[in-house]
């Protein structure tokens, strides 16, 4: 197997050179380029952790691959002083330590399957173990728990919550996209217990079944999750929660946060207590009903502000606007109205001035490629702004 090293962030890795011709999860050692995005957010996403939650804590990169990640957190992040790597694959853990010493010039100790080093006020471990059996053995000593897993992330997130301390940092990384979003309703049924089918909005229906999910997991154990930032990029999903421990009767209350979306091929949504069949009360046809789904926020715009523009890019104001409380839950998709209605959208930005004029709410969405809009306004009169607007 040939290595070459790669630069990211503050630090050098040593990854398969076959990474430029295939990323699969057949690479003997994992590396995605593509997921840089992903990795510069969660390191902002620490640095504001720190910021708001935790002056100094202990991070566990439970899927390290190459350890790219996890040695960011040790490089990146002054506040993470104790940061363990771990991977199921021997060359994965191999590897690891190789890329720790070319990043900080000292050689672990390793002491048969596990290894240690103590540099510049940290200390790093590496473990090569199943991320569960590693999460359950550090039962509550873990504040920030990175899962990256191939595919689903549901078989570890009990683990994950077992080992979060109070006030914890849980980053999820969900790449089973299409189950989620209801391209596969049994998939989602037997990974996320849990109904999702095809609408306009399947992203954000994604994510707040995701979220969902993590809830109903983080209640056995008397916990409730803070979404602080949820993300839906290229082909993954991607959740930083915070985790509480509440007394019984808020975490019941919190779990009442967890309703259903009725919804429609002709547009229409409406977010219901219950899952009984009900009829369109646009066209008459039979809903169709997801979930359970959380339905209250998905971001916090102090943790958003803290994780800044920088790294956000142009997410950072669209996140913003989706942040606002009074920001209404899932979006109408103008592309997708637009072709019903057999008309060339207008621009985006004017369709979202025309509704606020009109005194409602409203503002774009980073869920989708195509342009989708947050509102309160009713589908038919936005079908009819749309046709007065239309190119
Ligand atoms: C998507 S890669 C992780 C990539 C890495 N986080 C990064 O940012 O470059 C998933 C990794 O999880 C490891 N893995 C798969 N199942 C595991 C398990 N049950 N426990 C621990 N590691 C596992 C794989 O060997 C692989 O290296
Ligand atoms: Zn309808």
């Amino acid at each position: 197997m040939n290595y070459e090293e790669i630069r990211e962030g503050k630090v050098k890795c040593l990854v398969p050179s076959e990474y430029k011709i295939k990323v699969s999860s057949e690479l003997p050692v994992f590396y995605n380029p593509r997921m840089r995005f992903n990795r510069d957010v969660t390191v902002a996403s620490l640095k504001a952790y720190a910021k708001l939650f935790k002056k100094s804590f202990t991070a566990c990169d439970a899927f390290a691959g190459c350890g790219i990640r996890g040695i960011r957190f040790a490089k990146e992040v002054e506040e993470c002083r104790k940061i363990i790597l771990n991977d199921i694959r021997k060359q994965a853990f191999d590897i690891i330590l190789k890329n720790l010493e070319l990043n900080f010039g000292k050689k672990p100790e390793v002491n048969d399957d596990k290894a240690k080093l103590a540099v510049e006020k940290k200390e790093i471990i590496v473990e090569n173990k199943d991320a569960n059996v590693l999460l359950h053995e550090n039962f509550s000593k873990i504040d920030a728990v990175d899962v990256d897993p191939f595919g689903t992330p549901a078989p570890f997130i009990e683990a994950s919550i077992v080992a979060l301390r109070n006030d914890g940092l849980l980053m999820v990384t969900a790449t089973d996209v299409a189950p989620l979003c209801g391209v596969y309703p049994k998939a989602c049924r037997r990974k996320y217990d849990a109904t999702a089918y095809r609408a306009d909005f399947m992203h954000e229906l994604g994510i707040r079944i995701l979220i969902g999910f993590i809830l109903r997991i983080s209640a056995r154990y008397d916990k409730v999750i803070i979404p602080l930032l949820s993300l839906s990029k290229d082909h993954y999903y991607r959740v930083f929660l915070l985790t509480k421990r509440y007394g019984a009767g808020k975490v019941d209350r919190w779990l009442s946060n967890l309703k259903y979306v009725k919804h429609c091929h002709c547009g229409y949504f409406v977010i219901s207590e219950d899952n009984k069949k009900e009829r369109c009360k646009i066209c008459k046809r039979e809903l169709l009903i997801s979930g359970p789904i959380w339905t209250r926020e998905l971001h916090n715009e102090k943790f958003i502000k803290k994780a800044g523009k920088d790294v956000l890019g142009k997410l950072y104001e669209i996140l913003l606007g989706e942040a606002r409380p009074d920001a209404p839950i899932f979006y109408y998709n103008i592309h997708k109205r637009c072709k019903k209605l057999r008309i060339t959208p207008p621009g985006i930005n004017e369709i979202v001035e025309e509704i606020k004029s009109r005194g409602y709410f409203a503002c774009r969405v980073h869920f989708e490629k195509e342009p989708c809009i947050k509102t309160n306004i009713s589908l038919k009169e936005l079908e009819m702004i749309l046709k007065t607007r239309q190119k």
